[in-house]
């Protein structure tokens, strides 16, 4: 059942189903097909079979490719966009190539094409999987059109760790909202799926644990117990294997509890492939075959071929590991030849269910006629407008009054800077098509208001000198309010660019305090990839409003928020720590045998020559204590909420039954608006320890002022499901506590029993 958005009146009921999103089946089996595989296998040579598990980034023109494609000994190029050098290439593959097996051509479409989304972090703060699949499924119209049948996208690493760049690229550190948006994002890029034109093949990466690096550092090393595996970093991937049908996956480049994931036997054969039934097609993460070797866990090339395909991968990306040594390992008889016929079948598979076979030219002259349409702007602007997060607002500084403001200054490195609000990831994004802030308040209110324009820094690591703080000051005093949008350049985020320290960089702190000292109203709009650790910063702002990189309609976006145009709706994906030093931060932590409360004596309560003693003592820390700045599901609105306690049909249940919970909530301010009601649940005792609360279903609500609706929410019992200390999932009765609430850290709750 699709999550619907309407806007409801009075006591009208809601009703979601919860944990049974919309979904798009795996293509079904198609009998010809096999049989076309099978008939096409039969006529393949080794070398041509080997050819097709070979994954090429392109050269740059058909030309170049011409002998490798021509011979059989590419199956698929990836980081070509022009419609016409992949027309040129699929023409070699088809009319030159002994079998004409076209190519299947892949990209990093990662949040948007052309038309760039919000990062996929923003995507998650939208709460909005319906949203979420039309921006992928607009990302495909535009991709396609130029011939880009593959993307690698979406990633579904739980992210726990702001430190890590790519915390940009995920929907945050909850596995269900992982599942939801990852599952949204299979079925928009797959639009019609099977022989559709315009299907996009999804590709759920990393698999599987790489968001759980250590220190947050990038192709670290994860650790991750069994059963945390299956309960926390495997959901999201089963979910858009076996109920979205991805069609391909991707493995990822750490080693977990030692064994690479690009060798691991279990996770990509016992577990995909046996337990989820996948026949889709697994690639490798670039050259993670080959760094198999420099892992310790592969003598050379050879080995890390042989390791790799054993293990269950059917794609080489960029490792050259199987071509130069599959036919040599299957003479050995090393690697078995019907494990790389199976290989083949399934990149054969794929490039039938994507209707290659049939077509593999593009209308290379039509192809930009589908990026930036309208209805992509708006979408791409919806976006931008529900994944932004209202994390401050004292006195109501936000919305600002058009009707009072003569002069506004606007300031900051990233109040003019297309590139960078487009985030990572944005290789076909382009400069010239992004609305800027600056741009976008011009346009809009710039018939009022004078904005008045002074960057301040270059970049978001400039330095500024007191001097120049000193002009900011004096340039502010002369104005009515001041917004300064700070924050992160494009590259500070994503693959690679982690960080230890999580404060704003270069002079930008300086630069919100020089704003300050002017005495005017202070907003200050950050665009990040991360959650950045802003404590220091939050006493000199009145309003804080926080933007993922928010892509190509930012700018107009953000302008509207900020005069009221449209209310904040957005809610934090990821947990925002006081200090770096808390990570990894994440609401649904276990309870520990010493819970903090609050009540906890902090660095400057301690006595000087105090004795140790650890009665009494609880898990947090004397500088931080243990609270989070801001919770997971956070976000205010320009109205307020107000959540009756949560109601439920009955006060047991059995475990194939289903519980309906209601809640009312009431918009007691002056404005309309949307609230993302989220359901919490908590298992009281288990069989192993259980987290404080995990986030079951949540539904984003449109709410008139004044008004109270009845938001129900039917959740099957069977979501209560974990890995236990028998690794059997399974529901264990006993006392539950529920929660609807507009965040992970408040609300009431109801208790219930499974029987
Ligand atoms: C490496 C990244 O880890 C992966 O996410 C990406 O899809 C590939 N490179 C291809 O660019």
């Amino acid at each position: 059942m699709n999550l619907r958005r309407s806007f409801i009146l009075g006591t009208t009921a809601l009703l979601i189903l919860a944990g049974c999103q919309g979904t798009t089946r795996n293509a079904r089996y198609d009998a010809r097909t096999e049989r076309e595989i099978e008939r096409l296998l039969s006529q393949m040579t080794l070398a041509e079979k080997i050819g097709q598990t070979n994954q090429l980034s392109s050269y740059g023109t058909a030309e170049a490719m011409h002998d490798v494609i021509a011979e059989g000994k590419v199956g698929s190029i990836l980081n070509e966009v022009d419609p016409y050098t992949i027309n040129a290439m699929q023409r070699i593959a088809v009319e030159e190539s002994r079998l004409g097996i076209p190519l299947i051509i892949g990209r990093d479409v990662i949040h948007g094409f052309r038309t760039v989304f919000p990062i996929p972090l923003g995507l998650a703060a939208t709460f909005d999987p319906e949203l979420v699949e039309q921006g992928a499924r607009i990302a495909a119209l535009e991709a396609t059109a130029s011939g880009v049948r593959w993307t690698f996208s979406p990633m579904l690493d739980i992210s726990r760790d702001a430190r890590w760049g790519r915390i940009a690229e995920s929907s945050g550190e909850d596995t269900y909202l992982n599942k939801v948006m990852g599952t949204a994002m299979v079925r928009g890029y797959q639009g019609g799926g099977a022989g559709d034109p315009t299907c996009m093949a999804a590709c759920a990466k990393h698999f599987v644990g790489y968001g759980a690096a250590e220190g947050g550092r990038d192709y670290n090393s994860t650790n991750i117990p069994p059963r945390q595996m299956r309960n926390v970093y495997l959901p999201p991937f089963e979910a858009c294997i076996v109920d979205a049908g991805a069609m391909t996956l991707m493995t990822s480049f750490n080693d977990n509890d030692g064994i690479p994931a690009t060798g691991n036997t279990h996770l990509l054969t016992d577990v995909l492939r046996k337990e989820w039934g996948f026949d889709g097609m697994v690639v490798t993460d670039w050259n993670s075959a080959g760094e198999m070797i420099a892992h310790g866990f592969a003598d050379d090339g050879k080995d890390a071929a042989r390791k790799a395909i054993n293990a269950g991968v059917d794609m080489d990306m960029m490792s050259h590991t199987f071509g130069l040594n599959l036919e040599e390992l299957i003479a050995e008889g090393k690697v078995d030849e019907g494990r790389l016929d199976d290989a083949v079948r399934n990149i054969l598979r794929l490039k039938f269910r994507l209707g290659l076979f049939d077509d593999p030219y593009v209308d290379a002259d039509a192809a930009r006629d589908a990026c930036y349409t309208e209805e992509n702007l708006a979408a791409a602007y919806r976006s931008a407008a529900e994944s932004a997060v209202l994390l401050r607002n004292e006195n109501n500084t936000l919305p600002l009054d058009a009707s009072k403001l003569r002069r506004v200054l606007v300031t900051g490195p990233l109040a003019d800077a297309p590139y960078e609000q487009l985030g990572t990831w944005t290789f076909d994004g382009e400069a010239s098509h992004t609305v800027t802030p600056l741009a976008a308040l011009r346009e809009t209110y710039g018939d009022r208001i004078a904005f008045v324009f002074e960057p301040a820094m270059a970049t978001s690591r400039s330095r500024m000198s007191a001097a120049q703080l000193a002009a900011v000051t004096a340039k502010a005093a002369q104005c009515d309010a001041v917004l300064v949008f700070a924050g992160e350049e494009a590259i500070l985020s994503g693959e690679a660019h982690c960080l230890a320290d999580l404060n704003l960089q270069g002079s930008q702190s300086d630069l919100i305090a020089a704003a300050r000292r002017s005495g005017r109203p202070v907003v200050t709009v950050i665009m990040a990839g991360r959650p950045l650790t802003v404590k220091r910063d939050l006493g000199n702002m009145d309003a804080l409003l926080y933007s993922f990189h928010p892509g190509t309609m930012g700018g107009p976006a953000i302008a509207d928020i900020l005069f009221g145009k449209v209310s904040p709706s957005g809610k934090l994906p990821a947990t925002f720590p006081v200090a770096a030093g808390q990570i990894p931060m994440h609401y649904n932590r276990n309870m520990t045998g010493r819970p903090a409360s609050g009540t906890e004596v902090l660095l400057d309560d301690i006595v000087p020559g105090a004795g140790q003693t650890s009665l009494g003592c609880s898990s947090y820390m004397l500088d931080t204590g243990f609270a989070p700045l801001f919770p997971f599901g956070y976000g205010l609105s320009y109205t307020t909420f107000e959540y009756s306690r949560p109601e439920l049909d009955a006060e047991s249940y059995s475990a194939d039954g289903t519980i309906r919970a209601a809640c009312t909530l009431r918009n007691s301010g002056s404005r309309d608006a949307e609230e993302v009601v989220q359901l919490y649940v908590r298992d009281m005792v288990g069989s192993v320890t259980r987290p404080i609360k995990e986030l079951k279903a949540f539904r984003r609500v449109a709410v008139p002022a004044g008004e109270t609706v009845r938001v129900e929410i039917e959740l099957p019992v069977a979501e209560l499901a974990f890995w236990n200390i028998d690794m059997e999932r399974t529901v264990e009765p006993g006392e539950f506590r529920l929660w609807m609430a507009g965040d992970s850290d408040s609300g009431e709750y109801a208790t219930f029993h499974v029987k």
